[in-house]
């Protein structure tokens, strides 16, 4: 056997070196130790997947030190550090065992950080000094390649035009992780430019990164465009990570990972240092395998930062000493009222999966919810496509000054300039600049049609914002004051007030992207928890709850309360780990199903 792989930072150079070796190694007999113990000849089932095997023998997690890390809390991770019976660097090691097993299945990992070993070991030190930050002192994570660490990695948006370029600082959401003691161990892999390039396109696909896949199905849609933040913690590959949503990108590849993604908020986690897409509806989230691991991220990088106004909006807002006070047993469920907001969603979902959902329903409304049927949102018949996710169906119902494109399109050429203006060491700096790059770089960046299989449409989206010249004229502002109003008044919070209730939450179907578009436009939080699987694709689904701007407290209560809930009653409808279905399959673009 060779040496712990994770000992060595450079991953695709000691993969590459030992397969080499394999193939002129011939005997058992070989005397040379320095030679014999670079060979791998249990390949089975830790190095290589072996054919034949299945669900999740197929790649299984070498314990830590002895300490079973796969679906491993962070506080159960904590008793180990804080016992001494691991460090922050072995269990930093594990985890890049685990990304050098899957990286070259999954492909969720971008780029490592050359210093996490580095950093690991300070933060070891601190605690052995008697310093712990908080819950994340020590722990590992991923940042979608949209979001600036100010250090020796690429931040890129998954695009080649970005490589070389220097960012003036940490985005604010990293800088606070560092600060609560977490280890950036690199980027996530990410639909490039998370999904605004092109309007056909392979989720989860970049020029830079290639193809990111989803364990439980490869050939499927992995969701997007936070991809590989979804993979990488539903694969054990790390405890969290961050990702970016302008419309459905953090809480779409959470539900089809099967873990727990909270999109706060707009304004109530900072934008800045984050490529942008539109100032109206980003947001950074967070990504957890658990209702209290995913909320331990965002009390770490919530707050005011003056670099991003959105965020003074919050003032007074978030609960005093955040939110993980607010996580709690299912016994809340008692005295919550939700609203099933059917004719607006439910009705266009999957109708094998409402059917598993409504079970799940029943089981919450047996722990003591009451949970009403039909709260609608006064708009929906104007504002869901009954098709699904669409950004332009106020255009094509005929009203261009109804529609979320019209001023995300806008929004992007001037938060993109805005953005370019403060990188170093780049020739691009403006959204003209990045169009001639991708037809410069056609095979790999799939600027025009045809081409590259990944990119389909081309670059569309782009020439789409392209052609508005960021001018914010009449349609803009009707688009955008439509948008708002038809999701915020007239929409989610008439549906939390309909016939006079005050309910807790909506419970909605994030498989039907109509629901988390909706809480987009109105800038408001959704919460996402696995809650089963699709018995053809294998792909998970999530159950998601929907409220009002800075409700977070409340979500995560009654999140928390239903994940309880499901790991205390035995029933399938939770969390499960993935099914590797269709591992060998390489087909781009993947399929959404
Ligand atoms: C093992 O070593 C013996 C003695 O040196 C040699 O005859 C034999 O060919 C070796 N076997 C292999 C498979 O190399
Ligand atoms: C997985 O393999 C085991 C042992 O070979 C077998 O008993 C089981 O039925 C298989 N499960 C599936 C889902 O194929
Ligand atoms: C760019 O580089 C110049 C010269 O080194 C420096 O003064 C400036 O602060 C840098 N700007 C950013 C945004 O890093
Ligand atoms: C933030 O600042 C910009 C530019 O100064 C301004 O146009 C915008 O209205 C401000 N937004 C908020 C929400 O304060
Ligand atoms: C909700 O009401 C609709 C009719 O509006 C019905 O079709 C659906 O089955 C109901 N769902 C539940 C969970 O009761
Ligand atoms: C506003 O600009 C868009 C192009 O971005 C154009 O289609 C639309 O007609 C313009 N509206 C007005 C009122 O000029
Ligand atoms: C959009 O334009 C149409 C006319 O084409 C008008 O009837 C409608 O009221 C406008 N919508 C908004 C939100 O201004
Ligand atoms: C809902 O809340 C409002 C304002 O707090 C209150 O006036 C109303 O009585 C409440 N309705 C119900 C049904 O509890
Ligand atoms: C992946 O999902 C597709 C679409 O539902 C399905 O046809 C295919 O069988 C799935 N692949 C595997 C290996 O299960």
């Amino acid at each position: 056997m060779m040496p712990s792989v994770a000992s060595c930072l450079l991953a695709a150079a000691a993969a590459a070196w030992s397969l080499a070796s394999t193939t002129t190694a011939s005997s058992d007999n070989d005397t040379d130790t320095l030679v014999t113990q670079q060979i791998d000849n249990h390949p089975y089932p830790y190095d290589f997947p072996q054919l034949g095997a299945n669900g999740t023998d197929i790649f299984p997690m070498r314990l830590c030190n002895g300490f079973k890390l796969e679906e491993a809390s962070i506080d159960e991770i904590q008793v180990e550090l804080k016992s001494g019976k691991l460090t922050g660097v072995q269990l930093l090691e594990c985890y890049f065992e685990r990304i050098y097993q899957l990286q070259p299945y999954l492909n969720a990992v971008l780029q490592y950080n050359p210093d996490a070993m580095e950093i690991a070991k300070v933060l070891d030190e601190e605690r052995q000094r008697g310093i712990v930050r908080g819950p994340l002192h020590g722990i590992p994570f991923l940042v979608k390649d949209n979001i600036a660490s100010k250090d020796k990695m690429e931040t890129t948006a998954g695009s080649w035009a970005l490589v070389g370029s220097v960012v003036p600082r940490d985005a604010h959401v990293v800088y606070r992780l560092r600060q609560a003691g977490a280890v950036l161990l690199g980027k996530a892999a990410l639909s490039e430019w998370a999904d605004m390039r092109s309007n056909d396109y392979s989720e989860g696909y970049s020029g830079r990164g290639g193809q990111c896949r989803n364990p439980y199905n490869f050939t499927v849609n992995p969701g997007g465009s936070s991809s590989g933040s979804g993979v990488a913690v539903t694969s054990n590959q790390v405890p969290f990570a961050l990702g970016t949503e302008t419309d459905g990108s953090v809480i779409n590849p959470a539900e089809r990972s099967a873990v727990v993604g909270i999109k706060p908020t707009v304004g109530l986690t900072s934008r800045a240092g984050v490529i942008p897409e539109s100032t109206h509806q980003d947001s950074v989230g967070c990504f957890g395998k658990t209702v209290r691991d995913a909320t331990y991220v965002l009390d770490a990088i919530y707050g005011i930062d003056p670099r991003d106004n959105y965020t003074f909006a919050q003032e007074g807002k978030p609960p005093r000493g955040g939110y993980t006070q607010f996580i709690t047993k299912k016994s809340v469920l008692k005295g919550a009222v939700f609203g099933l907001p059917w004719l607006s969603f439910w009705q266009y979902n999957d109708p094998t999966q409402n059917a598993q959902l409504v079970e799940l329903l029943d089981l919450i409304r047996s722990a003591g919810a009451t949970i009403i049927n039909g709260t609608e949102l006064l708009s929906y018949k104007d504002i869901v496509d009954p098709q699904g996710w669409n950004w332009d169906y106020g255009t094509q119902r005929g009203y261009p000054n109804e529609s979320e494109y019209t001023y995300v399109k806008v929004d992007f050429y001037n938060n993109i300039n805005s953005y370019l203006a403060e990188l170093n060491n780049t020739n691009m700096r403006s959204l003209e600049d990045l169009v001639q790059y991708n037809i410069d770089n056609v095979g790999s960046e799939g600027g025009l049609p045809g081409v590259n299989p990944a990119f389909a449409s081309g670059q569309d989206g782009f020439l789409a914002s392209l052609a508005t010249k960021g001018i914010m004229n009449e349609t803009y502002w009707q688009a955008l004051s439509y948008c708002q109003r038809t999701s915020r008044e007239d929409g989610i919070d008439a549906a939390l007030h309909s016939n006079g209730h005050n309910l807790t939450a909506l419970l909605v179907p994030p498989d039907f992207g109509p629901t988390y578009q909706i809480a987009a436009q109105a800038g408001y939080p959704v919460i996402t928890l696995p809650a089963g699987t699709n018995k053809e694709s294998k792909m998970p689904y999530g159950l998601a709850l929907m409220g009002t701007a800075f409700s977070e407290a409340t979500l995560i209560k009654y999140a928390s309360a239903i994940e309880d809930l499901q790991v205390s009653s035995n029933t399938p409808w939770k969390r499960t780990l993935p099914t590797w279905s269709g591992y060998l399959d390489r087909n781009i673009p993947l399929i959404n199903a």
